[in-house]
């Protein structure tokens, strides 16, 4: 009966309401105020302003950045976020590396091509064949056996190369790139040769273009809104994608089948021996096709065009900046202790790792290239639960939220006020030595537990090619024909570079 005696009692009544007033109205007000107190970065434009500059998408988008550092477009599709903050940067690349990802919405738009390979997946999927991946990735085995074939491929591009030169024949080099880096990381990946180079194998250039055209097509997901109905009509690039990515899984599936065979017979030893990823990863007890084919496929996206792309910017950079041209080829001539060059076969089998090591400024003029030119200009981010930037912006859940290697490689406020300037010194310390940058400034490699596998597996390859160009020959490009990058997910220089090459020991 105390409820009764308290509901009769006017003053007790009356005191208890007035407590009950002032919680509720402290509890509502903590909430509104939260929300109030909630800060978004300020909109930078919408996404059809994207649409309005897409062929000069990079340079809007580091206007945007210099202007705000993080900033949001609005977009009928939920919210995009861009920084070009490195604390951001550090903090969703690793600080916070949970709450970022792939994400479902990506997912969905790469499973048919890249299945669930480790640029498709999060969570145990991509952990797992992370530490797999992580460690091979390490051994001498694959690093031996690769630098093999860098230096192969080197000697073919150089030929290809040395005719032009004879004959005076203009060259369009990112096409050579891109047919180079193939033919190496295919046959690190499945050991075997495709050829692409010179084109001697017609199984390898119909891989090669499945390859290509499954690849732009499921590039096309992210700017088709329709591209579900086409997939369930089966029609347009969605029959494209579904032909293309059949001839290449055949292709590969004979490849798999046939080394699980050669590795599974006892007395074959010289297939256990073998360097080539496929055959690390069924011998690490790894036999089921897709599987295997996921992974395979997802190194050669990631090895081939990155690397094409910056070979092709750092010829680009070298014909515009001369004086580096000639500062980095006397560093090679001087690494290798190459006083005349009979031929080019033999400049390449002077390339040794030791001699690589001496290349520091060749490194640093990599790098530089990379800080301008980043072959990923853009990476955007799934964010999976509300949270908050180090710079006191919010974010929500199914935002995207992205880092920007491009802007911010352009950054005064990262690199100070010459920025824009190709200037490789600044990788280098008093000594001449080559000096890393933080991963989170720096972000042409990604960052944190997801930063690029194959970093030094790029830089070697890429300093093979190069040293040996440069060795033997000087390039120069057409100036009149501009050079711009084309909008694509990698950054790729548009309809190609056209030089010229000469060579250097004057045959
Ligand atoms: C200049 C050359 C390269 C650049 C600039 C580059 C850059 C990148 C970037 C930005 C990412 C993050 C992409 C993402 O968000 O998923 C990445 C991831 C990756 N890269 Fe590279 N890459 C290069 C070459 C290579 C090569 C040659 C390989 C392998 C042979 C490779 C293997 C990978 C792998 C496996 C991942 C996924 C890592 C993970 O998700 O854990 N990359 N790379």
């Amino acid at each position: 009966m105390a409820s009764m005696d308290f509901l009769s009692n006017p003053c007790l009544f009356t005191a208890f309401s007035a407590i009950l007033t002032v919680i509720i109205v402290l509890v509502l007000s903590r909430k509104l105020n939260k929300r109030q107190r909630k800060k978004y970065p300020p909109i930078g434009g919408t996404i059809f302003n994207q649409l309005l500059n897409f062929n000069r998408l990079h340079h809007y988008m580091t206007e945007l950045a210099g202007k705000y550092r993080t900033y949001r477009l609005l977009s009928p599709f939920g919210k995009e976020i861009y920084t070009a903050d490195p604390a951001n940067v550090e903090y969703i690349l690793k600080t916070n590396f949970e709450n970022y990802g792939k994400g479902s919405y990506n997912y969905h738009k790469l499973k048919d091509f890249l299945g669930d390979g480790i640029f498709a997946v999060d969570g145990e999927k991509w952990r797992e064949q992370r530490k797999i991946s992580s460690y091979e990735f390490s051994t001498k085995n694959l690093r031996d056996f690769s630098t093999r074939i860098f230096r192969k491929n080197a000697a073919k591009l150089a030929n290809i190369v040395s005719e032009a030169a004879t004959s005076n024949q203009k060259l369009e080099i990112q096409d050579l790139f891109m047919k180079s880096t193939l033919d190496s990381i295919f046959q690190v990946a499945f050991g075997t040769e495709l050829d692409s180079m010179c084109e001697s194998n017609e199984e390898g250039k119909i891989f090669a273009d499945a390859f290509d055209t499954s690849s732009s097509s499921t590039l096309l997901r992210y700017v088709d809104v329709f591209w579900k109905i086409k997939k369930f009509l089966n029609i347009g690039s969605e029959a494209t994608l579904r032909d293309n990515t059949k001839i290449l899984n055949e292709f590969v599936f004979k490849l798999i089948n046939t080394r699980v065979q050669q590795i599974q017979i006892p007395q074959d030893n010289s297939a256990r021996k073998r360097g080539d990823i496929l055959s690390r990863f069924i011998q690490a007890n790894e036999f089921d096709p897709i599987y295997l084919r996921d992974i395979i496929l997802n190194f050669i996206i990631a090895g081939k065009d990155t690397t094409a792309a910056t070979l092709s910017w750092f010829v680009y950079m070298l014909c515009k900046y001369p004086a580096v041209q000639e500062k980095a080829a006397k560093e090679v001539q001087e690494a290798i202790k190459a006083k005349e060059i009979s031929s080019c076969a033999e400049f390449v089998s002077s390339v040794t790792d030791e001699a690589l090591e001496k290349m520091n400024y060749l490194h640093a003029a990599i790098t530089e290239t990379l800080r301008l030119y980043p072959a990923v200009p853009v990476d955007a981010k799934a964010c999976f639960s509300d949270d908050t930037l180090p710079d006191g912006y919010s974010v929500n859940k199914g935002d995207t939220v992205a880092y920007q290697p491009y802007a911010m490689g352009r950054m005064k406020f990262i690199w100070g006020e010459d920025a824009e300037e190709f200037k490789p010194e600044r990788w280098l310390d008093e000594n001449g030595n080559f000096r890393q940058e933080s991963p989170f400034k720096f972000t042409a490699f990604q960052a944190g537990p997801r930063i690029c596998l194959g970093r030094e597996f790029a830089y070697r390859q890429m300093k093979i090619f190069s040293a040996v160009l440069l060795g033997c020959f000087k390039f120069k490009m057409n100036e009149k024909k501009p050079v711009n990058y084309k909008t694509m997910i990698n950054l790729h220089i548009d309809g190609g570079l056209e030089v010229r090459a000469f060579h250097r020991n004057g045959k």
